[in-house]
């Protein structure tokens, strides 16, 4: 997740500004830059760490911005980090986010120089051209909001215009109020060393921040935010407050999923809008698709295979990427091979797509990492565009990726004309409502916190669901056994009674998908099966319509074939409960690596 800081003050904000970015590392990040406003605009910028940016000091500059980047558009090399500047290299700007529609801007902008493959670099340019129109900074990034779509939060400056403007759209900033000065954040911990006064902007808000002065404008009215005191000290200000990184995670879900979404759906056309280069024509004609992937990706290729086959109505075969093997005789020619990956640096997912390519296949990767080893090895990518995930346990991701899976299911469909717009539009009203579905669960945390407190001490944890339930069981049952060390397993509800049964104890819950889209009637007969062998059944359903059944039911909101994904955050912090109760080292579990680079 990228970063922002900035400062004006009585200061010289080029150590101030270089705190911030060192404050923002633990965001991760490709690349860091910033731009200082004395007499003239200087940025310094590169790809790789912060320490390796020299910034020298410049007494002249009491304002300027930086900015830590994970990027989306864009490999990361030095010209694609921010700050970026326009024409006149007089204009400042760095972006969190992503700008939707930055491919039309960059052609109306055709006179202009770019420099960078970034979808930011339009913003300063459409300042620039606001400037030359007579508007002061303030107004001409007003002007420039006018015109941009997507998920954003942006901070910029002039070098003949006071101050810094910033304003925010679906990503957080944060303005700190100091003594010697005022500060600007993606977070609170871009500046917690030098004050605790704070105020969040809200979504439309445009902030000048001059002189001693701050001016807040929404929708064209001037508006105040509060000023409130955060009381945190400036070690947990690295994880935003949170006591784990896996919480501030499964807690980033809505925003991730707005980023993975954003720009890529056209419900009017009911269908995916993914810039996806792969051959049309070959995606026609393709007969099989091969998933490989590792650990909780496999369990998003699981799911992808249950949303593509009966949208696309073709044959998707997903495997564990150590297992993949292609077999003489096989139509490599006609066969389209996934890599689903996070880190795109997973030895075994990297081997799986070497031995598709030797046969000629065609290859493709979900993932989250940019210029990773497997972006630079497969025929094209798709971006799941999650952010940085720091806890070992992969959350965000998994949302993202069966999301983004969603997307190129919908895509292929309405490609080889087996969904209509209609039904594309259907399944994307689902996609579009996802990260309001997954906030419902996050507000329900306490409730599912004291289950996990009751339950921390049980012998085995079962998770049991059917259909696009069941790779979801799989995988909530390795988030709890990857971060609690307690035995945990996941089952198709219908296999319990051919051998799992003999488990089942009045010491080992059961968590059972409910789910209108996994088959509860079905799922409700297992449920009688473990309760009547005294298990306690916690079920996963939907508008409490099993309240009466259950022993406990979790509420999960009606989404169609998305809500099984929505259940799974619910479980997310079930199984964060149980291995904090345990006191468990839930960010670094024992003999677990974040990206496993040896096969
Ligand atoms: C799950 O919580 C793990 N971190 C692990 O299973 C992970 O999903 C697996 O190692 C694959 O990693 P990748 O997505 O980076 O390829």
């Amino acid at each position: 997740m990228c970063g922002i800081t900035g400062y004006i003050g009585d200061n010289e904000s080029a150590s101030i500004l270089s705190a911030g970015l060192k404050n923002l590392e633990y965001r991760g990040y490709d690349s860091a830059g910033i731009a200082l406003i004395g007499d003239d605009v200087t940025v310094h910028k590169q790809e790789g760490t912060i320490d390796g940016l020299t910034i020298p000091s410049n007494a002249d500059a009491t304002h300027g911005i930086g900015h830590t980047r994970w990027s989306t558009h864009g490999e990361p090399t030095d010209e694609n980090a921010h700050p970026h500047t326009d024409c006149s290299g007089d204009v400042a700007v760095v972006h969190n986010g992503i700008i939707s529609n930055y491919h039309e801007l960059k052609e109306e902008l055709s006179g202009h120089i770019f420099e960078s493959e970034t979808d930011t670099e339009v913003i300063p340019h459409l300042i620039e051209e606001a400037i030359a129109d007579g508007a002061d900074l303030r107004a001409a990034v007003m002007r420039a909001l006018d015109c941009l779509e997507g998920s954003f939060a942006i901070a910029a400056t002039h070098v003949d215009h006071k101050g810094i403007v910033a304003a925010r759209q679906d990503s957080p900033l944060v303005i700190g109020h100091g003594d010697e000065g005022m500060y600007l954040g993606s977070d609170v911990t871009a500046f917690v060393e030098y004050t605790r006064q704070v105020s969040f902007l809200e979504d439309g808000d445009v902030a000048h921040l001059y002189d001693d002065e701050i001016e807040i404008f929404n929708d064209g009215e001037r508006v105040t935010r509060e000023v409130q005191t955060v009381d945190w000290d400036a070690s947990a200000a690295g994880k935003a407050g949170h006591d784990h990184y896996m919480h501030k995670e499964i807690h980033e879900q809505p925003t991730a999923l707005r980023q993975a979404i954003s720009g890529r759906v056209d419900e009017l056309a009911g269908n995916a809008s993914l810039n996806i280069n792969l051959d049309d024509e070959f995606l026609h004609t393709i007969d099989e698709i091969h998933i490989v992937a590792c650990g909780t990706s496999y369990h998003a290729g699981l799911y992808a295979k249950e949303l593509i086959e009966p949208l696309v109505d073709i044959s998707v075969r997903v495997d564990l990427a150590s297992e993949y093997e292609v077999y003489d005789g096989h139509d490599a020619q006609n066969t389209l091979v996934v890599a689903v990956t996070q880190s795109g640096e997973t030895a075994d997912t990297l081997s799986a797509i070497r031995r598709a390519k030797a046969p000629g296949m065609t290859t493709f990767a979900v993932t989250n990492t940019v210029g990773s080893t497997i972006t630079r090895e497969v025929d094209d990518s798709l971006f799941i565009k999650a952010g940085p995930e720091i806890g070992v346990a992969a959350t965000k991701t998994f949302v993202s990726q069966v999301t983004a899976l969603a997307l190129f299911a919908t895509y292929l469909g309405r490609l080889r004309g087996t969904i209509s717009a209609g039904e594309g539009a259907d399944i994307l009203e689902n996609v579009r409502q996802l990260p309001s579905a997954v906030q419902t669960i996050l507000d329900e945390e306490p409730q599912i916190q004291r289950l996990a407190d009751q339950y921390s001490d049980s012998e085995a944890f079962f998770f049991i669901g059917r259909g696009l339930a069941q790779p979801v069981a799989l995988e909530s049952a390795l988030k709890l056994k990857e971060i609690s060390y307690a035995h945990a397993e996941g089952f198709a509800a219908g296999e319990l009674k051919h051998g799992p049964l003999a488990l089942v104890t009045e010491n080992t819950p059961v968590l059972a998908f409910l789910n209108q889209s996994a088959s509860p009637e079905e799922t409700r007969n297992n449920v009688k099966e473990v309760e009547s062998r005294g298990a306690p059944v916690i079920g996963l359903s939907t508008d409490g319509a099993d309240e009466s059944f259950c022993r406990h039911t979790i509420d999960i909101p009606e989404l169609g074939r998305l809500e099984p994904l929505v259940a799974n955050v619910a479980l997310q912090l079930f199984a964060y409960h149980v291995a904090n109760e345990m006191g468990r080292p839930i960010d670094k579990p024992r003999n677990l690596a974040k990206s496993v680079t040896v096969e």
